[in-house]
């Protein structure tokens, strides 16, 4: 897809991968709309790439039919949809509570399921959804439990909004990736061996860039997501093989 003058509204796009992604597209001459529930992050994140933003709470379907019928008038349709907002609750087994699993489940599942929903609304043939997942959605790790689940969940939801959207000529992918230098992981600055570990569990020896995600994404958004849907593509250092 040619993404000079496309619609492209990003979730949690006020940092992190999402910032990065949203960078790149609007310097590949698309409109790109920030969707953050952290309204100062996400109005400094627009002002620095010239992008536009919208506040809401990805879990919220009214804010989900705010952030639509924002899109409508202002833009008419929306032709790519990136579902990055995410949270990760960290806790040992036995101090996770209901709540925490809740939480996680709410924002990183209900609310992408959220998203696609009303979005898909004011999409048109020829437009894209991707899912962000890790490679935790199917390798199983210790003290991130309702993120992994919410990640498992985005899988599976990839694929049955793919088959239900192609029908609408939307297709539905998703990119898996391992560790990201991001403000998710925050505690690799202030414990800087954890990101020697961290290093340790990728075959090829680094973490990731959010830039090199966002290059990734573009790429996907621009080469393959015509005919591919109910796709898992993966950038993660090998991350998944040990
Ligand atoms: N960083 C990594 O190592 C890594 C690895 C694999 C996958 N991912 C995935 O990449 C995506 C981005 O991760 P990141 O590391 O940049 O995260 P981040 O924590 O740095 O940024 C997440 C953004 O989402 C926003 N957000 C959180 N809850 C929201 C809600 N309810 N509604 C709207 N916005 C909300 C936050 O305000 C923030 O701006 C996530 O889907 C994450 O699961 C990250």
């Amino acid at each position: 897809m040619e993404l000079n003058h496309k619609t492209i509204a990003v979730t949690g796009a006020a940092m992190g991968i999402g910032e990065a992604c949203a960078a790149l597209l609007k310097e590949s001459g698309a409109n790109v709309i920030i969707v953050d529930i952290d309204e100062a992050a996400g109005k400094a994140a627009a002002q620095t790439h010239g992008c536009d933003f919208f506040k809401a709470d990805i879990s919220d379907e009214d804010d989900m039919k705010a952030l639509r019928d924002y899109i409508t008038a202002n833009y008419g349709s929306l032709d790519i949809l990136v579902n990055n907002a995410a949270k990760q609750t960290e806790k040992n087994f036995f101090d996770f509570t209901v709540k925490d699993f809740a939480s996680d489940i709410n924002v990183n599942l209900i609310g992408t399921f959220a998203a696609i929903r009303t979005l898909c609304e004011i999409m048109k043939p020829g437009s894209s959804i991707l899912n962000m997942l890790s490679v935790h959605y199917e390798q199983p790790r210790l003290n991130k439990y309702a993120y992994d689940a919410s990640k498992a969940g985005i899988a599976m939801l990839t694929k049955e909004a793919a088959l239900v959207l192609a029908e609408r000529g939307i297709t539905v992918n998703a990119i898996s990736y391992g560790a990201v230098r991001t403000p998710m992981n925050r505690d690799w600055i202030e414990h800087p061996e954890h990101m020697e570990q961290a290093k340790e569990k990728v075959p090829l020896r680094w973490v990731g860039e959010p830039e090199e995600i966002a290059s990734f994404v573009k790429a996907i958004l621009t080469e393959f997501s015509a005919h591919a849907t109910g796709s898992v593509f993966t950038i993660d250092g090998g991350r998944r093989l040990i």
